[in-house]
């Protein structure tokens, strides 16, 4: 079976450093017999969450934009590289709006749960660490939460990162062990240990009572996405 990786990249700049240490994650992953494709986000139609929870209800977006063909390509990969320049220490609003519209598919109905995530982020000088690794939430859910199979946060100052060919080696190396965490089907089962303790104790039970509350109205979609789960 041919593995596929998406590509995200959030930075609007198309040569930018963002862009370039992706397009090398996918050549890692290409040369590792994947099937792989890049989404240049600013290039797709994506409004803002109107907070109207249709999504919840109906399991599809009430918004007639581009998400729908975004998360079609997300549903049939097999692993997301994720990719934001660092603004004020947070992902950039292209990637912060992306990750709001997908949100509550992959926190109820774990859309991405059984995706293999890898981030990256660049960065002037601080904080692309904290904003690849927070990035790697976008698989995550209370029932199911995914794996990640690593972080890349690169500063750079004012050069270019294609002057720094060990940063372009680690990018490459990111996109192999993504394919390879794929293949050898990795658990990683000590990821996130904290946030799936808690979700199974705490969350996930507060989150089924208010489920199974609004069943036939408000999170009929979710109800149904868990029936069929086998957890009501
Ligand atoms: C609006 C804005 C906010 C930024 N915030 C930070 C920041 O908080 N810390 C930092 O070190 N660099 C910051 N930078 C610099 C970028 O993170 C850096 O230039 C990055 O490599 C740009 O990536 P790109 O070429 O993929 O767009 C900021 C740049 C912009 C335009």
């Amino acid at each position: 079976m041919t593995i596929k990786i998406v590509g995200i990249i959030s930075s609007p700049r198309h040569q930018g450093n963002t862009a370039f240490l992706v397009r090398k994650a996918l050549a890692g992953a290409k040369n590792n017999d994947a099937e792989v494709e890049e989404i240049f986000l600013p290039e797709y139609n994506l409004e803002f969450c109107k907070g109207c929870f249709t999504c919840l209800r109906e399991g599809k977006c009430s918004t007639a934009d581009d998400l729908e063909t975004l998360r079609e390509k997300l549903i049939l990969s097999d692993g997301i590289i994720v990719s934001s320049p660092t603004h004020g220490l947070e992902p950039n609003a292209i990637m912060k709006n992306f990750m709001d519209r997908i949100g509550l598919f992959s926190v109820y109905t774990s859309l991405l749960a059984d995706k293999y995530v890898a981030s990256i982020s660049t960065t002037g000088s601080i904080g692309a660490k904290k904003v690849a690794k927070k990035m790697t939430n976008i698989n995550g859910g209370f029932m199911k939460t995914g794996y990640f199979s690593g972080i890349l946060g690169i500063a750079i100052d004012w050069d270019h990162v294609k002057n720094y060919p060990e940063h372009l080696d680690k990018a490459y190396s990111l996109g192999e062990t993504l394919v390879d965490d794929i293949r050898n089907e990795k658990k990683y089962y000590t990821q996130k240990l904290f946030t799936k303790i808690i979700n199974a104790l705490i969350i996930k039970k507060i989150m089924k009572k208010n489920i199974l509350e609004h069943k036939d109205d408000r999170m009929k979609a979710v109800y149904n996405y868990l029936v069929k789960e086998g957890e009501f």
